[in-house]
């Protein structure tokens, strides 16, 4: 059907059109069929976008966690027009293009260690797909053929392709497919507010507790059996699980003594968002290999990229051996070009130094949301913060799901973009509020997100 008109009419509104037609992504339709209206965003500039109604929203979590430059950067539309009409398309499979390989060379002077050999792919999800089969193939070639399992922590999110779903750490994700790819193992993350009783006021140990319960788990499963452990430095889902002192130096350790690949999954957690270009980076810890996507474009244009260490590549170069594996879509000439001029305005704008330098003035403003009664946590690094929500601060008592349910789908998330701040309400663990704004957000974004959480969660208080 071809629908050509112009959007005046209510009938031939973008929100009717797509209710017509559009099948969003994690999105219950239902309350489009009952009255409820699609918000239609038409522009952005800077930290804010427009709807098509002209109403004004804070971007607090940089659209999906990865317009890290902001919105309406015209030197990256000139780069990816200029490259369209150059070369728009060719593919990285067995002939290159001038673009993949800059961008190559480019990640791999900012990536940590010996990670120097990169593979694109068109989005996170492919990325932490690639680096699962990466690391299959690299112990089948190098004389360790049994080791093929992925251990993932408690409510971590990999993403949608099979494998990516079977490491993600939320059942409610997973049931509806199910079943899944075998070999996928779950240990606990690093979520301090919700340590066990015992660990609850020594961060370190915490830390090392949770660390050696991935040495138990590969001890369980048996270490000839294990392929690779994968985190997020700073995990999203379940709110901004930071890593305790010490934790990640424990992994990596795990990691060795048992032969086991370390991913960092920084899909999230890279291009500036925690002040470095690899969280991994900050940490001071070096993973075998970084899936990443997001912020490599600040979402001008999609791409991922799987960036392995040196020694894992090294099967590859010999005779046949062939990772049988790739996208079309994965180095697009396009998307690479976008991502160089992106990587051009962080280091122009030292995008990285700015949140070092502006994170605690980002958690000082979040933590005067402390008195408020319904927030239990504040937690994250960087331009990155999860604020739990709970029933009872004394008790940590959490939300059932019923209250749940009618406090962040039907109050919190619509209060806040009502009151022009989009963020992100999730209740995949306990129940969040997350902002990650812009890395060229400041204190007037800070005062403003503050401003409409404290009115919203003032509200949301005394509807429960
Ligand atoms: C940690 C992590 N891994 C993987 C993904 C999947 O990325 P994509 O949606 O680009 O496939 C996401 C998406 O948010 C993520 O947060």
């Amino acid at each position: 059907m071809s629908s050509n008109e112009p959007a005046t009419s209510s009938e031939h509104s973008y929100a009717e059109r797509a209710r017509r037609h559009l099948w969003m992504h994690f999105t219950r339709h239902s309350p489009y069929y009952n009255g409820e209206e699609l918000p239609v965003i038409v522009k952005g500039d800077g930290c804010y976008f427009w709807d098509e109604h002209g109403r004004r929203y804070l971007d607090g979590i940089s659209s999906l966690f990865n317009v890290q430059v902001g919105h309406g950067r015209v030197e990256l539309a000139e780069a990816a027009a200029k490259q369209a009409q150059e070369l728009a398309f060719f593919p990285v499979w067995g002939i290159a293009h001038p673009r993949a390989i800059e961008l190559a060379e480019r990640v791999a002077s900012i990536a940590p260690g010996d990670l120097n050999r990169v593979f694109f792919t068109g989005s996170g999800g492919e990325a932490v797909e690639s680096a699962w089969k990466l690391a299959k193939q690299y112990y089948k070639l190098t004389g360790r053929p049994t080791k093929h399992k992925v251990i993932s922590r408690a409510v971590a999110y990999h993403g949608t392709p099979q494998g990516a779903l079977s490491l993600t750490g939320i059942p409610a994700a997973k049931i509806p497919f199910e079943p899944l790819v075998p070999g996928s193992i779950r240990v606990p993350n690093t979520n301090f507010y919700r340590a066990p009783e015992h660990l609850r006021t020594d961060l370190y140990a915490f830390g090392q507790w949770a660390a050696n319960r991935i040495a138990e788990a590969i001890e369980f499963e048996g270490p000839e059996s294990v392929a690779a452990v994968i985190l997020e430095p700073v995990q999203n889902s379940g709110g901004c699980f930071t890593p305790p002192p010490g934790y990640l130096e424990r992994v990596r350790e795990i990691c060795d003594e048992y032969d086991v690949l370390l991913i960092a999954d920084e899909t999230i957690t890279s291009f500036g968002r925690i002040g470095d270009y690899f969280a991994m980076s900050r940490f001071g810890v070096t993973p075998d290999i970084i899936t990443c996507a997001k912020g490599l474009t600040s979402g001008y244009s999609p791409l991922g990229a799987m960036i392995a260490d040196d020694r894992l590549f090294e099967p590859f170069k010999e005779g046949t051996n062939t990772f049988l594996h790739g996208f079309t879509w994965g180095g697009h000439p396009v998307s690479s070009a976008v991502a160089l001029a992106n990587l051009d305005i962080f280091e122009r704008e030292q995008l990285n130094a700015r949140v070092v330098e502006h994170e605690d003035l980002f958690l000082k403003s979040l933590e005067e949301l402390r008195d408020l009664p319904i927030v239990g946590d504040i937690r994250g690094t960087g331009y990155f913060y999860g604020i739990e929500l709970v029933k009872d601060k004394d008790t940590r008592e959490t939300f059932s799901d019923e209250e749940s349910e009618r406090l962040l789908r039907g109050f919190v998330s619509k209060a806040m973009f009502a009151n022009g701040l989009y963020c992100r309400s999730d209740d995949r663990g306990d129940p969040v509020v997350q902002v990650a704004p812009p890395l060229i957000a400041g204190q007037e974004q800070f005062d403003e997100m503050t401003q409409i959480l404290r009115s919203v969660l003032t509200e949301a208080w005394s509807i429960i």
